[in-house]
Order: C-alpha cells, then sequence, then structure tokens
C-alpha cells in the first residue's frame, strides 16, 4: 500500500478501506508515514468528508493505536462524560459527585485547557494538595470506595490522535466533523467506560458555532458509539455566553461548590441536571426523567453530592475544608471592574473573548508548556437578557496585577448592550441518542 495513493483516492472524493485507514493510522503514529502526507490527507479528508463507516474505521483505528483501560474492575455501570469544550464549562465539577451519590461508579480522565477553553484537571489542581496521577490500582480502588476519581489523560492513551491533533492545529484541519468526532471518541472509547454522555457545545465559545453543525457532530459521535457498541448520548447545549458566572480556576470550583449547595445559576444548574439525568437513566439507576430528576435534586438538596464532593478532594489529596470555605482556595489580589457605558440590556456576551480575557490574566495556556495562575479569572455579574445601568458592573477581572489592559479591553468589548432585551436561549437545545 502506498499513501500517495491513498490521499489521491481521498482527494478524489472516494471512501477509504479499512485497511487504507489503519494503514495510514498505524503507519502515522510509528512515525512511518511523514507529516507532509498525513497532512495532505488530513486536508483531502476536510475537504471531502468521510462516510459513516469511515469514520468509525478512523475511531478504532486511533483505539488501537495505543492502550486501553480495562474498567471491569469496577462494580456497576461505568458512564463517562465529556464536553466538547466551552467557557465557564465546570459541570464536570458538579455532575460527577451528583451522579456519584447516586451510585454511578465515575472513572474519569479528564484533559488540561489549551486557549480560551479551560479543562477540568487545572480547576480541580486549584485545590490546595489535590494531584491528578493515580496509579491504575488506585484509580479503580478509589472509584469502588468512593465512587469516583478524576485523573489526567494516560500518556500511553491514543497516541494517534495525539500527533493528528497537533498536525491539525497548525494545517487549518481541526474544524472537520470526522477528524472531530474520531479525536472524541477514540479518547472517550479508550477510556473503558460502557455509557458516553457527550454534553456538545454550540454557540461563539463553541468549535460548532451553529445548531447544524453541532447537530451533525452529535450525531456522528453517537453513530460511531452505536457502531463500536457503546451506547452514547449526546445533548446539544448552549456555548454563545458563557456557562454559568465564573471563568478560570479556583472561582469555577468555588462556584461548582455553590452549585451543589444548591445555590447559583440556573442555566447551569439546568444542564448538570439534564447531563445527570441522562447518564442515571442510561445507567438503569432511575426509571424514568421525572424520577431521575427529582432524586438528584434531593441528592443536591440532602446535601449528599456535595458530601461527595468534599470525601472525593480527600480522598485525592486535596484540602476538604474549601468546601465549607471556599475562601481557603487561590485569589487573586486585584478586581478590575468592567462597567456598562450605557443603560439597556444585554443582549450578548461573546463567550470566546471572555475565555480569552480569562486567558490573557494568566488563567488558561497560550501554549500548552505554559503555566496556569489559579487564582486569576473572571466574574461575570451581568448575563445575556439583564437589564443595565450606566456605570454597573458588568463583570469583573481578578488580576495578580493592578492593571491589565488587554484583558479588559477583551472582556469589554465581549459585551453588546442594545435598548431590547435578548430573547432567552435555552441550555439545552436537544437530547440525541
Ligand atoms: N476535542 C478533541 O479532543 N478533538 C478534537 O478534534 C476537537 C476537540
Amino acid at each position: 500500500m502506498r499513501m500517495v495513493d491513498i490521499i489521491e483516492k481521498k482527494r478524489d472524493g472516494e471512501a477509504l478501506t479499512s485497511e487504507e485507514i489503519r494503514f495510514f493510522v498505524s503507519g502515522y503514529a510509528r512515525g512511518e508515514i511523514p507529516d507532509y502526507q498525513a497532512a495532505a490527507l488530513l486536508m483531502a479528508i476536510y475537504f471531502q468528508g468521510m462516510n459513516e463507516r469511515e469514520t468509525s474505521d478512523l475511531t478504532e483505528a486511533i483505539v488501537a493505536s495505543g492502550e486501553t483501560v480495562d474498567l471491569s474492575e469496577i462494580e456497576g455501570v461505568k458512564v463517562d462524560k465529556h464536553s466538547t469544550g466551552g467557557v465557564g464549562d465546570k459541570t464536570s465539577l458538579i455532575v460527577g459527585p451528583l451522579v456519584a451519590a447516586a451510585g454511578i461508579p465515575i472513572a474519569k480522565m479528564s484533559g488540561r485547557g489549551l486557549g480560551h477553553t479551560g479543562g477540568t484537571i487545572d480547576k480541580l489542581e486549584s485545590i490546595p494538595g489535590f494531584h491528578v496521577e493515580l496509579s491504575r490500582e488506585a484509580f479503580l480502588d478509589h472509584v469502588n470506595r468512593y465512587k469516583i476519581a478524576i485523573i489526567g489523560h494516560s500518556q500511553n492513551l491514543t497516541p494517534a490522535d495525539k500527533k493528528l491533533y497537533a498536525l491539525r492545529d497548525v494545517t487549518g484541519t481541526v474544524a472537520s466533523v470526522p477528524l472531530i468526532a474520531s479525536s472524541i471518541m477514540s479518547k472517550k472509547l479508550a477510556s473503558g467506560a460502557d455509557v458516553i454522555v457527550l454534553d456538545v457545545k454550540v454557540g461563539s465559545g463553541a468549535f460548532m458555532k451553529t445548531l447544524d453543525d453541532a447537530k451533525r457532530l452529535a450525531e456522528v459521535m453517537v453513530g460511531i458509539g452505536k457502531s463500536l457498541g457503546r451506547r452514547t448520548i449526546a445533548i446539544l447545549s448552549d456555548m454563545d455566553e458563557p456557562l454559568g458566572r465564573e471563568v478560570g480556576n479556583a472561582n469555577e470550583v468555588r462556584e461548582a461548590i455553590d452549585i451543589l449547595k444548591g445555590k447559583g445559576d440556573a442555566r447551569l444548574t439546568e444542564l448538570c441536571l439534564t447531563i445527570a439525568t441522562q447518564m442515571t437513566l442510561a445507567a438503569g439507576v432511575y426509571a424514568h426523567e421525572k424520577e431521575a430528576r427529582d432524586r438528584l435534586t434531593d441528592l443536591i438538596v440532602s446535601g449528599r453530592a456535595l458530601e461527595t464532593l468534599k470525601t472525593f478532594v480527600q480522598a485525592q489529596g486535596g484540602d476538604p475544608a474549601v468546601i465549607d470555605d471556599p475562601g481557603r482556595l487561590p485569589s487573586a489580589a486585584h478586581s478590575i471592574a468592567v462597567r456598562a457605558e450605557r443603560d439597556g440590556f444585554v443582549q450578548a456576551i461573546d463567550a470566546e473573548s471572555v475565555g480569552l480575557a480569562a486567558m490573557m490574566l494568566g488563567a488558561g495556556r497560550k501554549t500548552k508548556d505554559d503555566v496556569i495562575d489559579h487564582g486569576v479569572g473572571v466574574s461575570i455579574e451581568k448575563k445575556v437578557g439583564d437589564a443595565v445601568k450606566a456605570g454597573e458592573t458588568l463583570a469583573v477581572l481578578h488580576s495578580r496585577t493592578e492593571t491589565a489592559a488587554d484583558a479588559y479591553e477583551k472582556l469589554k468589548n465581549a459585551y453588546r448592550i442594545g435598548d431590547e432585551k435578548a430573547a432567552a436561549k435555552p441550555i439545552v437545545y436537544e437530547v440525541i441518542q
């Protein structure tokens, strides 16, 4: 088999065979296919797409490039949750303990943030003492004992995805549905859960800017799961404005604690309950949606979900006292308010710009080697639909430095204020299964 023939075939719009896809992925992962040929094929896929069978084959080949996690030593139906990435997305910190309190074992591997989107691992590491490395035995033992453990991605999982993603990043080939779907699903499949619940984001802060594109990505990922024997459910959710009211790391942990105390942003709570409902239904813990919602709400109201968070934090070396006293989390010395310049209504808050403002303060990474500052971030005081008066605070930058001109400009320009009250958007658009 020759790589050049495979490139020409896809360039001309033909479907690749399973053998050709395996030849490419395994050859590239082993370093036998050069970047220039891999890049040419990725660009051909970007323009010509892939059918369902090719996309599943690509996913399977990426999974086969590395180790897979065997979770069979954990009792019960293992359900994983994944978000396609957003701004202020702390749902894993809330949903994980919540469904664990409902009895579902959560054995989760999470990533770090890059660019304007944050990562669960960075957020957890803002808790003093918390560590995200556990041996395989300790990981399984924690899940069996405490029902939840969250660790960083193993280096040995899906090595082909790591190489391909890095190449896509510098060759303009990230935004391709089969490439995104196979990249995400390969990691989820290799991580070993029985059921996968995907939170597919749509809007200005997401990969997919339109509902149609997000729906297509969701359907392809659900299809991959089905064809590879893993039940997959996708929730389409809004990422046009930041999720919740905090963007950063320690401040997002604080918000997650608030939600588990039954306080805080209604849209964020609604999304978390929707994800948790789908996870518990798929695991067979509850019989129907109403029962799931009622019981999950009870777990919040009774404090059991919060107790599970505390146990989980302590088990992974974190200071459990932060749960009762979030003031122990890192914070920044300076608060810089961005104020409204006119009366009106908040019509839009560009999520990507808010994420970039937080990144400029040090809450996120411009390159993968950057070191995160856990105490900095952005608090959103006015959300879409809120009325504002000139001079009122829209949002606050939490900064290490007294001034933060670039981040200030970014955050200020993220807000659009007009005379009309914007129609409320749903937080959850659709559930696809
Ligand atoms: N997240 C991934 O893991 N892969 C992609 O291709 C895009 C988002």
